[in-house]
């Protein structure tokens, strides 16, 4: 079989196993997806061992996806602006390294919620690697705005300044903005903060929103439910990380095995488990 892992730490909660043995039973292909957690100051050497065993290649998720970049020897363009790799490929000319989070972000919201993002306001809250991540697909799309809103001004100010020559070649205002202040009348707000993982919600100003904007947190499960509540206590809908989480994967599969799985069916049993 091909193998493959995601590589963490700490990484008995990832339900990427799950995912990956459902694209694989569909598509016919022997795989083998494990759960590695790499020692804190051991991740290169774990994922080396992993290459040498002749794995193909893996994920990576918290806290390496900024390790996983240094790694790897060659980069997607998506990958490089985003200074994080999610999604290694072993070969013989050095680790390839990609990252699926912002691509599997946009089809969630595009295919799954069906919610078009040109010519729309977008608001992004965060600005570490989950933000960085999705700012280059989202900026693909050709939303109308692309605010980013972060606790940490100077650091919302950096992370724009790092896309602003693809946002002007894109014709797409980028801009930073606080917490308190992101502007109003959004189509659409991703919350990529870790606010969620200490169950506290970004303190947006009423009228953030306009009414029936969808609000999406990157969580899932229990973690994501403050966020949830308050995006409905404001009009919007309501959606978690899980399209998002099985949307990633897609991508990712499809780097590693050439074939873009259908995301549905596993979307629709994952969400039966995790509800
Ligand atoms: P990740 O790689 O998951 O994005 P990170 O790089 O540590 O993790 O970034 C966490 C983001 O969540 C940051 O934007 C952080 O804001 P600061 O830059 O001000 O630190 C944001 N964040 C974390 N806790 C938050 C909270 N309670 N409220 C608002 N934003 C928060």
């Amino acid at each position: 079989p091909v193998r493959l892992a995601v590589v963490g730490n700490p990484v008995s909660h990832s339900r990427s196993p799950q995912i990956h043995a459902r694209f694989a039973a569909a598509s016919g292909h022997a795989v083998d997806y494990t759960r590695i957690e790499a020692p804190l100051d051991g991740f290169v050497a774990t994922l080396r061992a992993f290459a040498d065993a002749g794995a193909r290649g893996c994920n990576v998720t918290v806290p390496f996806k900024g390790e996983a970049f240094a790694a790897c020897a060659r980069l997607s363009e998506r990958a490089r602006r985003a200074q994080a790799v999610n999604t290694i490929v072993f070969d013989g000319e050095g680790w390839l390294g990609d990252n699926t989070d912002g691509a599997g972000l946009v089809r969630d919201i595009e295919l799954n919620a069906g919610v078009g993002l040109r010519g729309r306001r977008v608001l992004v809250l965060g600005a570490g690697g989950a933000a960085a991540g999705a700012l280059d697909p989202l900026l693909a799309t050709r939303p109308a705005a692309l605010v980013v809103a972060n606790r940490t001004l100077a650091k919302g100010q950096a992370l724009v300044e790092r896309f602003a020559a693809s946002a002007a070649r894109l014709d797409v205002p980028l801009s930073a903005a606080a917490l308190e202040t992101p502007g109003a009348g959004f189509d659409v707000l991703i919350n990529a903060t870790a606010a969620s993982l200490q169950a506290t919600v970004p303190p947006l100003p009423a009228g953030t929103l306009k009414p029936g904007a969808l609000a999406l947190d990157m969580m899932y499960g229990a973690a994501a439910l403050p966020f949830l509540r308050w995006a409905r206590a404001q009009g919007a809908v309501a959606r978690d990380g899980l399209g998002m989480l099985v949307e990633q994967a897609a991508e990712a599969y499809f780097v590693w095995m050439g074939v873009r799985p259908s995301t549905f069916q596993v979307l629709t049993e994952l969400r039966r488990e995790v509800d």
